[in-house]
């Protein structure tokens, strides 16, 4: 079982997006899949189509009381070997509620131990933050996959970004390493883009997938039906560079 989450502290970068449809590819490839919904916005938890008000427990429980994950999982009525660890507003209370807590940066770690073996690959979605929510999912993660988006500030936070996961590499999770680099949100019509594009490959170098993800309209309206793109639009320009992704990230799982 590989733990990875989806990180960038920059809001709006995709991280939910790619946190979505990644997994449902890889569940449709056969993949057990279970994704975690750490932040309070619940966007992977919405765009799943799980309805909030509906849910007993929510990640906020998993974190400040003894409720375990597996009480709170939802398995997917959409894709089949997907399941989801859902969130509510609820959980924005828990870095507070946590603030005196010993070992408060690894109850998620532990309470992902406690799963065993029983799913391929975890992601945690992450808040566009850099508090106790995103501290738990980084300690919790064998690895980081960090979407960048292909815009004039998209470098700006980079230096942040890095500067966080060696602190947490440092202290809280030594072995924790970089999964991958995913450019988001690109068009090959502009030059902004594929100067980002340069830097970004530039700074990072293999480590960025060779497949990049476009600016897509359908990628853009299908959360609001609850809805993977495999499910919304299976031809468009998103859904190929989706399928495409999974592949690659299969590949480099197959080499490592
Ligand atoms: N490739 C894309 N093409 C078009 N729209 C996209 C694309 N990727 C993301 N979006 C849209 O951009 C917005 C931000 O994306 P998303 O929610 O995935 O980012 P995020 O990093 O999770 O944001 P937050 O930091 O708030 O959690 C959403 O409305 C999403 O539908
Ligand atoms: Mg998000």
């Amino acid at each position: 079982m590989k733990t990875i989450c989806v990180f960038n502290q920059k809001g709006g970068v995709g991280k939910t997006t790619i946190n979505i449809n990644l997994c449902a590819y890889l569940a449709m490839n056969g993949y057990k899949i279970l994704a975690i919904d750490i932040d309070p916005q619940g966007n992977t938890t919405s765009g799943l189509g799980i309805d909030k008000r509906k849910l007993e427990y929510s990640t906020y429980d998993v974190l400040v009381s003894d409720v375990e994950l597996k009480d709170v999982i939802k398995k997917s009525d959409l894709v089949e070997n997907f399941y989801v660890a859902p969130s509510t507003m609820e959980l924005s209370g828990a870095e507070v509620e946590l603030i005196n807590r010993n070992n408060r940066e690894f109850i998620l770690k532990n309470k992902i131990e406690s799963l065993k073996d029983e799913f391929d690959f975890v992601f945690i979605d992450c808040p566009p933050s850099l508090g106790l929510l995103t501290i738990n999912a980084l300690t919790a993660s064998n690895s980081v996959l960090i979407p960048i988006q292909c815009e004039f500030y998209a470098l700006e936070g980079v230096s942040q970004l890095i500067n966080t996961y060696e602190l947490i590499k440092k202290s809280l999770n030594k072995t924790i390493e970089i999964e991958g680099v995913i450019l988001n949100m690109y068009d090959a019509r502009t030059k902004l883009s594929n100067e980002v594009m340069f830097e970004v490959r530039k700074f990072f170098e293999k480590k960025v997938f060779d497949t990049v993800i476009p600016r897509n309209i359908r990628l853009a309206e299908s959360p609001s039906f609850g809805l993977p793109i495999v499910l919304y639009d299976d031809k468009c320009k998103g859904a190929e560079a989706f399928t495409k992704l999974c592949e690659e990230f299969l590949a480099r799982q197959r080499r490592e």
